[in-house]
């Protein structure tokens, strides 16, 4: 069974601050080409970015942060390119790691992993099974992520698990097996870098979230550009369907039920 219900089979309880903010970090490449950089050092100044929004995030409240890192199209890049971030990845994970785990995050890396080599792997293994327990904030890196391969995976997967249902599963039998199965749906997705585009992220759990682009590029991202994000979340009605009035009547029906039972009885 998986943990959180669909967006599309119940309504989600929506909170002020979202419980999981799902980023697209783009722009490195132009943040180095307007500073006369090779494109590289956006890269290597996005982790700082990566940093900076953990913290963010923790202090914020937020309970999950997934974020965009190599998408399964992102090998078209020049293969020294590619190889940078491969090795980017490696030392950002060697030298962070330990202090995730101080401060109670839970690392996931989700994505085809089988394409890494082999010292990436046991690396990614050994950082998630250390942050395993941990509650305080569950962040996932999706590494050669893509979202249609994740459906095809979960589906191969359902499918061989009960091949005898085959023609009637439902989206309850197809959950468990998508790879952030673990955590609910995003409430708010961010696109950095001013492209107003999914790029293959996470097309199944992205049905009912809030989307919010900027043209802030990636490096240039902060705690007070997160906060703006969370403030246009606010201002969002989440209506999953349903009509403006049908919210607002929820709405009220929970206040007078919280008014009925902190009402005093004498
Ligand atoms: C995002 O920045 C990082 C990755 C895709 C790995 P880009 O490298 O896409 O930066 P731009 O879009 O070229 O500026
Ligand atoms: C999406 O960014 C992938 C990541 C940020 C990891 P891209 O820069 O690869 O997306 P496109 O190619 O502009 O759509
Ligand atoms: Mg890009």
């Amino acid at each position: 069974m998986a943990k959180f219900t669909s967006s599309t089979q119940t309504i989600p309880n929506v909170s002020d601050i979202p419980r999981h903010v799902a980023m697209i970090m783009d722009g490195n490449g132009r943040w180095a080409k307007k500073r006369f950089l090779p494109r590289v050092v956006g890269h290597k100044r996005g982790v700082e970015t990566v940093r900076s929004m953990v913290k963010a995030c923790i202090s914020q409240g937020i309970e999950y942060l997934t974020l965009f890192a190599f998408s399964s199209e992102n090998w078209r890049r020049p293969a020294d390119e590619v190889s940078f971030l491969m090795n980017l990845f490696f030392t950002a994970l060697q030298s962070e790691i330990s202090k995730l785990n101080a401060n109670g995050v839970c690392l996931h890396v989700v994505g085809d992993l089988q394409a890494f080599e082999p010292q990436l792997l046991a690396l990614i293994h050994e950082g998630e099974a250390l942050t395993a327990n941990n509650t305080r904030l569950t962040l996932t890196i999706a590494a050669n992520y893509g979202g249609r391969w994740d459906i095809l995976q979960a589906a191969n997967q359902l499918a061989l698990a009960h091949p005898e249902k085959i023609g009637h599963y439902t989206e309850a039998d197809l959950i468990p097996h998508l790879m952030m199965a673990y955590a609910p749906e995003p409430d708010l997705f961010i696109r950095t870098g001013g492209e107003q585009r999914i790029s293959n992220f996470l097309l199944w759990q992205l049905a009912y979230s809030e989307f919010y682009f900027t043209d802030t590029l990636w490096p240039d991202f902060t705690e007070s550009s997160l906060s703006e994000a969370i403030h246009s979340y606010q201002q969002r009605e989440r209506r999953f369907g349903r009509t403006g009035d049908q919210v607002s009547d929820q709405k009220n029906d929970q206040t007078s039920s919280v008014a009925v039972l902190s009402a005093p009885t004498l």
